[in-house]
């Protein structure tokens, strides 16, 4: 439909020279093979330097609350000051979901969890890059909203805003429609997925201000600070316990927060569970830190999250999906610490098998997902559906 009209288009007009004449040589994109220079400590590619520092930039973009002095995005100002007044609690601050106005726990849980995770791997890029700094107050920004969101063990704001309210309005920052209630899950309304995703992004982001390290290789070492990362620990540790010992039980959020369910209702819990389980495990040590990576293999075996990797059934890494990410997290964290397994039947060779078996999948165009021209582009189930 799209080449129809292009052709017709070109049949109907003439061609219409540019008015200005185009610089010679020209302009053109810079390569591909540049993005492809390994960089060292000295000398980042300054094309991976560029993407992490813009990268960055746009959560500032993104920011809610009162903004600070330092505040990088000259167009942004002061906004949705009085959130959490509804329930009298002080739940400004935190990152806009995308281009609308709306709060959301769970996929900024699994942002910030991610983006720690990314830290803990290759903290030496923030350093190369000179991004430490800024990665600190993104995290943060992040990080102390949550905290202001889980005000007791058993209760997580996991949305502040009207969806509906707010997609129907089109504007700026200044005149953001009113009211912006805030939803809670709580000890008899319970959201399993939400709770242990937000334990994922505490337990992920102590480790990594209490520099903790997933291998030899790096960890953003100028981050480290025990006392923010000790109260990251025991939220983690708290929302974990609501997680899995809640009275009203095990549920996917929206079961609760109903008004969460047209942007990001949850397809399951078991993936959270297992994904907070393993940075649980890494931010404790000795006897809980492998009680934590058993309860990780348990909910993975119950939750049957091994197909979720087998060529065919395999599913992609997302804010709602952990799945890949929990087989390479828990191979990193054997291959780290062997003593973890403790006679757990889920040993790093289990994971390895899975990871190996699912990026294979990826690569050799068995999976649901393909692999062109060396370039790793990859099309996943819903994204497949669209082109076809
Ligand atoms: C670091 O990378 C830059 C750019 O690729 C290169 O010029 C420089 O020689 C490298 N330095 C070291 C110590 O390898
Ligand atoms: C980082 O900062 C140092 C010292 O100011 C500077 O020499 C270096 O070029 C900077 N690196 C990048 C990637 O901006
Ligand atoms: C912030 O306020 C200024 C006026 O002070 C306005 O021009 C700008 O559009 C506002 N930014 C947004 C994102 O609405
Ligand atoms: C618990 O959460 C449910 C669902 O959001 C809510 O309806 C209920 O009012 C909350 N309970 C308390 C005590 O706030
Ligand atoms: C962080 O850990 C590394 C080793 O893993 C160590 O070399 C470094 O000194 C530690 N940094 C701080 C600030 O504790
Ligand atoms: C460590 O984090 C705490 C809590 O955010 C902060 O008050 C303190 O200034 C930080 N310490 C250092 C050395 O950055
Ligand atoms: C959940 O409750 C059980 C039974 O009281 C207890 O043994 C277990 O430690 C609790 N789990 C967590 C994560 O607190
Ligand atoms: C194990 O966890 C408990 C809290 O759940 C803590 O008090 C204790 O210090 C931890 N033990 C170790 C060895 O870290
Ligand atoms: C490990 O044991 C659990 C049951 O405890 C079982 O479901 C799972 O299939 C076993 N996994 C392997 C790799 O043996
Ligand atoms: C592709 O990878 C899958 C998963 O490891 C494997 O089962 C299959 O045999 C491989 N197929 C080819 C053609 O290499």
């Amino acid at each position: 439909m799209l080449l129809v009209s292009s052709l017709l288009f070109l049949v109907t007009f003439p061609t219409v020279l540019a008015q200005l004449p185009l610089p010679s040589p020209p302009y053109t994109p810079p390569s591909p093979d540049q993005g492809t220079h390994p960089s060292n400590a000295s000398t980042p590619n300054s094309q991976w330097s560029t993407l992490l520092g813009n990268l960055l930039y746009f959560y500032d973009e993104q920011r809610s609350g009162k903004l600070p002095s330092n505040e990088r995005v000259s167009w942004r100002n002061d906004s949705a000051l009085d959130d959490g007044s509804d329930v009298g609690l002080d739940l400004s601050g935190g990152y806009y979901d995308a281009g609308d106005y709306v709060k959301y726990a769970f996929p900024l849980s699994f942002t910030l969890m991610s983006i720690c995770w990314g830290a803990l791997d290759a903290g030496q890029g923030y350093e190369a890059a000179n991004q430490t700094a800024y990665l600190d107050d993104m995290l943060r920004w992040g990080l102390d909203w949550l905290i202001k969101a889980h005000p007791s063990p058993n209760t997580l704001f996991v949305q502040v805003g009207d969806g509906n309210l707010d997609n129907a309005y089109w504007g700026g920052d200044r005149f953001i429609p009113a009211p912006r209630p805030s939803y809670q899950i709580n000890n008899t309304s319970p959201g399993t997925d939400a709770a242990a995703q937000a334990s994922a992004a505490f337990a992920a982001c102590s480790s990594l201000y209490s520099n903790r390290t997933l291998s030899s290789s790096s960890s953003a070492l100028t981050l480290t600070n025990d006392s923010y990362a000790s109260t990251l620990h025991s939220h983690a540790r708290d929302l974990y316990t609501f997680a899995t010992n809640a009275t009203g039980g095990m549920q996917t959020y929206q079961t609760a927060v109903p008004q969460s369910a047209d942007a990001y209702a949850s397809s399951g819990y078991s993936d959270e569970l297992a994904i907070a389980a393993l940075f649980l495990s890494l931010a404790d040590s000795g006897a809980n830190a492998s009680a934590y990576y058993s309860d990780a293999a348990s909910w993975y075996f119950s939750g049957n999250l091994e197909q979720q990797l087998v060529a065919g059934d395999e599913t992609v890494f997302n804010w709602d999906s952990k799945t890949p990410g929990i087989a390479v997290l828990a191979a990193q964290l054997t291959a780290a610490n062997p003593d973890l397994v403790s006679g757990s039947n889920a040993t790093l060779k289990v994971w390895q098998s899975a990871v190996e078996g699912y990026f294979d999948a990826i690569v050799n165009g068995t999976g649901r997902s393909y692999l062109t021209q060396g370039l790793r582009k990859v099309y996943f189930y819903q994204a497949r559906m669209r082109i076809d």
